[in-house]
């Protein structure tokens, strides 16, 4: 059969390689649901404003609801030879009903099509992921309030730096994925405007009704320009980018459960359902969900990438360049999604080991900047405190003890300021608590704060 919609003009038909290099059906196809919610939308429409029947209307929604039984049953024959998931439906559409089927192209084109497609079937994907982000916030706020109490190393140059909470530490998560999810939200106003109406390029001389269309298919208003509503993808941009930040939020909390889970460090163990074994070492539990979260986060980076460089150089209005943009789109919403998924359940199992996190608090003489705070409580300047307290650290790292090994009258040889209330000052649990402002690691805060993310994220 004679395949091609536009084949009448054409002498010869394309040749295979030619049409598999242009087909999209094979990825497309996973639009086919908002395809034929966006048709059955402009179906309706084109019957409100007296472009076709009711009989034209009826068969046109009796053909959609057979194609999507037929599509959702895996019965539907997809065709190479009919390029993409719109040009198939239509000819299946067509094949059932006749010329109704025919007429439903009316005063629109496949590029105001897939611009809407790509717009519905990314505004339900960004629903999922913003509550999936919330799921994530809600299992690490468990834990913090959990793990209000329990102190570890804070690092920086991943050297021991100050005590904090492991629960401040998970929050710290906890508001990076807040801000991915307003990010989300935020980028899903630009992607819910209506393309259809643009046609083409340049519109219609159509009668249509856009924002009857809009309105049937929930979108908050139409696209004012019919150039810029087929030919920019910049709303795909946004959420690959959203995404690969996403994933680079993950990817650090990926970082640091390896790191965590290392025997050398030993602060957490994950649940055995995220690690696997190796072939040949038989006492290997290797955290592989981590670790392959943060390798993909590299594919997601690489998407975002790969949609700028395809957009840069595009003249108005459509180019099939555009085509393009769905693999790299669906790979960031499917690799995103799944992280999320499966970050949300692992979150949930990781098992601490408070012990160990305690005794690395207690090494690298955490609680320095708690004695140079004291000294200047006591009305030393701070830079004279500072000097002071690294002349004991050096004592201490010549001696090989901490700080809190030594006797106040040892202490009081770097300052004489020093008393007895010295000691209750270098111990991790009141270095913690003293940080108590906004923001702070001290345990009512991050008690309150987890308390505030959990009230935030429950369903
Ligand atoms: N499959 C195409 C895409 O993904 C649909 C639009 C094609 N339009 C065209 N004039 N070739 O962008």
């Amino acid at each position: 059969k004679k395949a091609e919609a536009w084949s009448a003009r054409f002498s010869e038909p394309v040749s295979d390689l030619v049409k598999r290099y242009t087909a999209s059906v094979d990825f497309d196809k996973r639009l086919a649901h908002v395809d034929i919610q966006g048709s059955l939308a402009h179906a309706e429409m084109l019957h409100a404003v007296k472009l076709i029947s009711q009989e034209d209307l009826d068969a046109i929604r009796g053909g959609m609801a057979s194609i999507l039984t037929e599509i959702d049953a895996g019965r539907f024959e997809w065709l190479l030879d009919l390029e993409d998931v719109h040009l198939n439906i239509e000819r299946r559409l067509t094949e059932l009903v006749g010329d109704a089927g025919k007429r439903l192209h009316t005063g629109r084109s496949r590029n105001d099509q897939v611009a809407t497609d790509i717009r519905l079937w990314l505004r339900g994907e960004i629903d999922t992921q913003v509550d999936l982000l919330h799921q994530l916030r809600f299992a690490l706020a468990t834990i913090a309030l959990e793990h209000a109490d329990t102190i570890m190393p804070g690092f920086t140059h991943l050297q021991v730096a100050q005590p904090v909470t492991f629960g401040h530490h998970l929050l710290a998560y906890a508001e990076m994925f807040g801000r991915d999810a307003e990010r989300l939200i935020d980028c899903r106003k630009r992607v819910n405007r209506l393309p259809l109406g643009a046609a083409a390029l340049a519109g219609t001389s159509y009668p249509i009704d856009r924002e009857r269309v809009a309105r049937t298919l929930g979108f908050d208003g139409v696209a004012r320009n019919s150039l810029d509503a087929v030919s920019d993808r910049d709303f795909a941009i946004e959420f690959c980018a959203a995404g690969a930040l996403i994933m680079t939020h993950v990817s650090r909390l990926s970082e640091e459960l390896v790191l965590w889970m290392s025997p050398r460090v030993g602060f957490i163990d994950l649940a055995d359902r995220f690690c696997t074994g190796s072939s040949i070492m038989p006492q290997k539990k290797n955290p592989d969900v981590p670790e392959l979260a943060r390798g993909k986060t590299g594919r997601v980076n690489g998407n975002l990438v790969a949609l700028l460089t395809l957009m840069k150089g595009q003249p108005l209005a459509y180019n099939k360049d555009n085509q393009e943009d769905k693999e790299g789109l669906f790979d960031t919403a499917d690799t995103v999604r799944d992280t999320l998924r499966i970050f949300v359940d692992m979150a949930a199992g990781i098992k601490v080991q408070k012990d160990a996190m305690r005794a690395a608090a207690l090494q690298g003489f955490s609680t320095a900047t708690d004695l140079a705070d004291y000294l200047v409580k006591k009305g030393l300047p701070f830079r004279d405190a500072h000097e002071a307290v690294a002349l004991a650290v050096r004592a201490c790292v010549d001696r090989k003890c901490d700080l809190a090994d030594l006797t106040v009258e040892e202490l009081r040889v770097f300052h004489p300021s020093i008393d007895e209330d010295i000691h209750a000052v270098l111990t991790l649990e009141g270095s913690v608590a003293s940080r108590s402002h906004i923001g702070g690691t001290a345990p009512v805060r991050v008690r309150e704060e987890a308390q505030r993310v959990l009230d935030e994220t429950r369903k």
